[in-house]
Order: structure tokens, then C-alpha cells, then sequence
């Protein structure tokens, strides 16, 4: 299937025109987001049953016409969804080379470079938020998910009855483990697979600042102790989905070692800010963890996908996920050897870390934190408009890079809430910039999240031009219906 070495390179080439075209041409194109149907796009991409091979310059030029079309454009800075990275050049490198070199980063012996480079670069990122001591160590996994899915099964590992592995949670009381009502649904979801129930997640009330409560953190866990439940840990958010908001970590921790509770903080998103000088308060607590997750493709600017877990004791990440059968004992001889494979779910795993390694050589530690800086100055950028224009409220300050406001309806036959979720859906239809929404006490709201190294004054000055255009037709269209 191997092309003869010219077809190859010209391939190379071609691909990397196109890539260079797309930053060059459409970082701050006409529209980033076409607004196309499931069907449209079925029919444009299909392969039929027997297909025959086309020869790959057929296949580029499709893409080159199809692909980006048809794609919703993230990195760039009219892309305000979710909390999506923005990537970055070098690390598009890393992803191209990566794939040619197609290490398997399961043992050591199978992807020596790979192993140590992603060791490297875990402990880097540690360093850069103050988690890092003599025994953490940490993995590389694809996403969030999968890494409050990891950091969960660690801490009912450690917290659980000893034979959790053989016997299952059945010897268990049953364990509850508490958060606040702003964390993550991959909580949830981790809950439910690993058979602790999503009942047994204990959502606690937040503060006006979307903050965990944490006297009523304790209350509840006296409660539950009082009621034969066995408590058995706390997840603090450090930036959450919806507001950007930091729980209190420190006392957080303080009533994890009250309890002998385990202590584990979700920083997928907000992490990478701990490094800032100005934030360093809001994030006091994060080195008690026992164990983290944070995000290098959302707030690191690495392309997806990347995700980190990281344990203050490495052992506990072994106990939880080290099984080594027969087929798997080869290169295990040499004790300074260290296989990936012990310390994750994942047995074949792909060289995410050189991206992440790339990434962090190229910008370096300043650089690195400059970009962090610069979207919380976006975001607050855009609370300041907010803040003086009658129409719109700001729902809080943006602590970091994500900002909730609200598009104030002015006519008495359409509520706020409704308007704000007409406002997110016919920007959607534009396509010129892209929103994705949110709820905050359950009335629709708009949210932009500003992680975007790209992202200038002039472009949130753009959002707000396209918004305000936007807001008044749809008034005008709820008004008339
Ligand atoms: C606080 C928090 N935790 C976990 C996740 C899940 O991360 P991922 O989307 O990489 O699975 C997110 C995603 O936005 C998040 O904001």
C-alpha cells in the first residue's frame, strides 16, 4: 500500500498547503460554521459498500474542497463553544509526526522516546501548577472524561474495601462521594460505570459565586456517616464548565483530612491557570490533592486530543490499574523500565505527549502563561462591554476565561430565557461566529468561552456587533410568532 517515495512527498506537500491555507485564509473567515444537514453532509463524504480506490490525489482534493466546509473551524477566534482548545501550530506538527512514526506507547520497550517524553511532560505541567512532589506522577489519556473516569476508580481503590479487584464494591458499604451541583457530567457518567450510582454523587449547594458550600460539605458528610454510608471522597472543581468558578480547595482539603476522605480536584479546564501569579489564592489547596485531572487540549492550546491524570502518589495508580498477563511480560527486566500500561485503562495508547512536549519547548514557561493571561483578559474584556451596555446583564466576573451573560429581552411578551436560546440557535444558522449556551438557575443564558490564544479585543468587538444584530431579530421574530 506504500505510495514511491515522489508520490509520497508530494502528498506531504499537498497536505500541508491545504493546512496552510486554512490558517492563512479562514482564521477569521467570512463564516466558521456552514449550518449543514446530517444528510447533506452523508451525501457529500459517502463510501459505497464495495468502493473502488481512488488515487490519493483524488482523495486530498476532496478534502481540499469538502473538509473544512463541513467542519465547524475552533481555532478560530470567532469560536466561543463549549470549552474548546484552540490548538496550536507546532502541535499540529506533533500530530503529523506522530502518525508517521506510529509508536505504540503500551511498554516501554515499545515507544522508549514516547515513555520518557510523556514523563517529562506530565511532570513539566506539574511543576507549571504547583502539583508536583518527589512520588506524583501521571498519564496521558484522551480526554476529561476518561480522566475523572481514571481518578475516580483510583480513589474508590484506595478507599474501598481491600478486595475491590477480586470481589467487586459488593463488600462495601455503600460509598458516596461528593461534589458541587456545578461539576462536570463525566462525573455523573463515571459514576454510573463504575457501579458506585449516580445516586451516591452528592451534589452540594453552591454559593452566589457558583462555589461549593463547604459547611454544607460537612454537613453532609456527617450526615451520611450517621446513616451507614461510607463516605469516601470529595471532588473539588477548579474552573468549572459553566462560570469558570474555583471551588475553595483549601477547605476543601482541610475537611478531606478531617474525614480521611480522599481529595481529588477536577482542573481539566481551569489547571494551567494555577500558574499565574495573580490566581495563585484562588487555587491554594490544589498541591493537598491526592489526585487531578487537567486538560493540555483545552487550556494548554494542544490540539485534541490530551488529558492528564496526575496522583500525588504514583503507587496509588499502579494498585488501581496495573494487570500484566503473560503477553505482556516482555522488556520487563530492567527495573528502570517504566510501561505506561500499569498506570492507565488504556494498553495501546498513541504518542499524544509529543504534541504536548512540542508544544511546551517551542512557547516555553512564559510564553505558555502569557496566553493564559491574555483570555482572561478577553473574557473580562467582554464583561466590561456587558457591564455598560443596558442590553445586556452579566451573570457573574469572569475569574477566568469563561464569561455567562444575558441578552436582556425589552418586550413584555418574551422572557429573557426564551430570547437567549433564540440568540444562540439563529447564531448557529449565521455561522459567523459560534456560541454554544448554557443555563444558569435554569433560565437560558449566553456563554463564551475565551480559551483562544489567537483571540483579540477586535474579535470580541466582532462578537458583540454580530450579537447585537442577531438580538434584535430575534425579538422581532418571537414578537411576531
Ligand atoms: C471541569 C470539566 N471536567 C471534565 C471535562 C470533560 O473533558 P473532556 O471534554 O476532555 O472529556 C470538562 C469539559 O469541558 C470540564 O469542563
Amino acid at each position: 500500500m506504500d505510495f514511491s517515495q515522489e508520490t509520497f512527498r508530494n502528498l506531504v506537500n499537498r497536505s500541508s498547503d491545504m493546512i496552510e491555507s486554512w490558517y492563512s485564509e479562514k482564521i477569521r473567515g467570512k463564516k466558521i460554521y456552514e449550518n449543514k444537514s446530517p444528510a447533506e453532509i452523508q451525501k457529500i463524504f459517502q463510501i459505497a459498500e464495495k468502493n473502488e480506490g481512488l488515487n490519493p490525489e483524488e482523495v486530498l482534493n476532496h478534502l481540499d474542497k469538502n473538509l473544512i466546509k463541513y467542519s465547524n473551524f475552533n481555532p478560530s477566534p470567532n469560536y466561543y463553544g463549549y470549552i474548546t482548545g484552540s490548538g496550536n501550530q507546532i502541535g499540529i506538527l506533533g500530530e503529523f509526526l506522530k502518525g508517521a512514526l506510529n509508536q505504540n506507547n503500551l511498554k516501554w520497550h515499545s515507544a522508549p522516546a514516547n515513555t520518557e517524553i510523556e514523563k517529562i511532560s506530565v511532570e513539566w505541567i506539574s511543576k507549571f501548577i504547583g502539583y508536583h512532589n518527589k512520588k506524583s506522577a501521571g498519564v496521558f489519556v484522551s480526554g476529561g472524561s476518561v480522566a475523572n473516569l481514571m481518578n475516580i476508580a483510583i480513589m474508590r481503590k484506595m478507599k474501598g474495601s481491600d478486595s475491590i479487584r477480586e470481589e467487586g464494591i459488593y463488600k462495601n458499604k455503600i460509598m458516596r462521594i461528593y461534589v458541587s451541583e456545578e461539576s462536570h457530567s463525566s462525573i455523573d457518567k463515571a459514576m454510573d460505570m463504575l457501579g458506585l450510582g449516580i445516586n451516591n454523587l452528592i451534589k452540594i449547594k453552591v454559593d452566589k459565586d457558583f462555589k461549593l458550600d463547604t459547611d454544607l460539605l460537612k454537613e453532609k458528610i456527617i450526615e451520611d456517616i450517621n446513616n451507614n454510608f461510607l463516605p469516601i471522597g470529595v471532588i473539588g472543581t477548579a474552573g468549572t464548565t459553566n462560570t469558570g468558578s474555583i471551588d475553595p480547595l483549601n477547605n476543601i482539603a482541610k475537611i478531606c483530612e478531617e474525614f480521611s476522605l480522599w481529595f481529588m480536584v477536577d482542573a481539566a479546564y481551569g489547571g494551567p491557570a494555577a500558574s499565574l501569579n495573580s490566581l495563585k489564592k484562588k487555587f491554594e489547596g490544589l498541591k493537598k490533592a491526592d489526585s487531578i485531572l487537567i486538560n493540555p487540549h483545552k487550556w494548554l492550546f494542544i490540539p485534541f486530543e490530551v488529558a492528564c491524570v496526575i496522583v500525588k502518589n504514583k503507587e496509588h495508580m499502579k494498585n488501581t490499574f496495573s494487570i500484566v498477563p503473560e503477553y505482556l511480560q516482555g522488556g520487563t527486566d530492567k527495573e528502570e523500565r517504566d510501561d505506561l500500561m500499569n498506570y492507565s485503562i488504556q494498553l495501546s495508547k498513541d504518542f499524544k505527549a509529543l504534541k504536548v512536549w512540542m508544544t511546551i519547548k517551542t512557547f516555553g514557561y512564559e510564553k505558555i502563561k502569557k496566553s493564559i493571561k491574555k483570555d482572561i483578559q478577553m473574557a473580562q474584556y467582554a464583561y466590561s462591554i456587558v457591564e455598560q451596555d443596558p442590553l445586556f446583564t452579566p451573570l457573574h466576573y469572569p475569574d477566568l476565561s469563561i464569561f455567562c451573560f444575558k441578552y436582556n429581552s425589552n418586550s413584555l411578551n418574551v422572557s429573557d430565557s426564551l430570547l437567549n436560546k433564540k440568540i444562540t440557535e439563529m447564531i448557529e444558522v449565521d455561522g459567523r461566529v459560534f456560541l454554544s449556551g448554557t443555563k444558569i438557575n435554569n433560565e437560558n443564558v449566553l456563554r463564551i468561552n475565551c480559551v483562544n490564544h489567537r483571540r483579540e479585543k477586535k474579535d470580541i468587538n466582532f462578537l458583540f456587533k454580530v450579537l447585537k444584530e442577531i438580538g434584535e431579530k430575534a425579538i422581532k421574530e418571537l414578537e411576531d410568532n
